[in-house]
């Protein structure tokens, strides 16, 4: 059975439903997360990205201090929106360095092979078409130099809290004392602000959402009416978990591949949670996983955070 199915049967028949968010990404899905990322209310992106052009310098100084080679592994790298102005900086300051983009979506390591080229001629690029470790594990047989991992936007935000420890500690087994991993993370802020984020008046968070069930429809044989399914957005501010919901507006039955589901009116299928940090905590969760927080970078509101870890000896 392919990993997409078995991954979907067993999310549906789960007490409490739900769907991996690393299946949003096929070619539809990499079109509206573009969309999502234009949107008015989607400010992540918007923070992330003066980070990347207005503080470009300050970056490269954090990354050349280390008076070593590094070579770039941008995990979940999409269409390196904002990576691209630190991929420029460098190949202006003609720093010898190969960029490994990682990304599980095929569509977009395509995507960015048809577009970097022409955009940055001199920049030498290896895409790795793949889960996050495994292609992490390729890039250290593709590359003996230092590693600098860029992990940016939502990414560390789709791993629950309680998980995000077990994460950072697996990226940490993958790399090598002395390595560095540039991480972005969603700072707590004005609930309200967050909660519109996930629910933009256009409609592409929905449909991006929605988009996961016309896949399972189109590559598992599925039969989910989208019409009978709605778009819920959720923010605690007291726990930073932003969580997104598909709920069932009416009592209903779906097949996928031979199996079939029951949904009762309001039933829900938990899709993708974005977590909140606070500075404070992604600096426990550096300590806790084998990394020294090295030099934090906001954006000027304060909302977004890119830090930069240092891995540690001895772990
Ligand atoms: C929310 S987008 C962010 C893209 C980019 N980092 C940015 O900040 O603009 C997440 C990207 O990570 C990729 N992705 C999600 N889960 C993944 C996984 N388990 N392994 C590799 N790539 C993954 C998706 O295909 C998508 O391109």
């Amino acid at each position: 059975m392919n990993q997409f199915l078995e991954d979907v049967l067993k999310g549906l028949s789960a007490k409490d439903k739900y769907l991996q968010s690393k299946y949003f990404y096929d070619a539809k899905g990499d079109k509206l997360f573009q969309k999502i990322m234009t949107s008015q209310e989607y400010y992540p992106t918007k923070c992330e990205y003066e980070i990347f052009t207005e503080k470009t310098a300050e970056i490269v100084s954090v990354l050349t201090e280390l008076n070593t080679e590094f070579d770039i592994v941008e995990l979940g790298a999409g269409d390196a929106t904002k990576s691209f102005y630190l991929l420029k900086e460098l190949v202006e300051r003609k720093i010898n360095f190969t960029y490994f983009p990682v990304d599980i979506s095929g569509n977009i390591i395509n995507q960015l092979y048809s577009q970097l080229p022409q955009r940055l001629p001199e920049l030498r690029m290896q895409g790795l078409n793949g889960e996050y470790f495994a292609m992490l594990e390729k890039a250290k047989i593709l590359s003996n130099k230092i590693k600098v991992v860029l992990f940016l936007g939502g990414n560390i935000g789709n791993v629950p809290h309680e998980k995000a420890g077990e994460f950072c500690k697996a990226i940490r087994k993958h790399l090598l004392p002395g390595d560095l991993a540039l991480i972005g993370f969603d700072l707590k802020k004005n609930p309200k602000t967050i909660l519109d984020a996930y629910n933009d008046k256009a409609g592409y968070t929905r449909d991006f959402n929605l988009n996961l069930l016309l896949r399972i429809n189109d590559e598992l044989k599925g039969d989910f009416v989208i019409e009978n399914f709605y778009h819920f957005p959720t923010y605690d501010p007291s726990t930073g978990a932003c969580k997104s919901f598909l709920v069932s507006s009416t009592e209903q039955q779906v097949n996928v591949a031979d199996e079939s589901f029951h949904f009762a009116e309001g039933e829900a299928i938990f899709m993708e949670i974005a977590q909140k940090y606070t500075i404070e905590q992604t600096d426990e969760l550096a300590n806790k996983s084998g990394f020294t927080p090295m030099h934090h970078i906001l954006d000027s509101k304060g909302w977004f955070l890119d830090t930069v870890w240092k891995c540690c000896e001895g772990f």
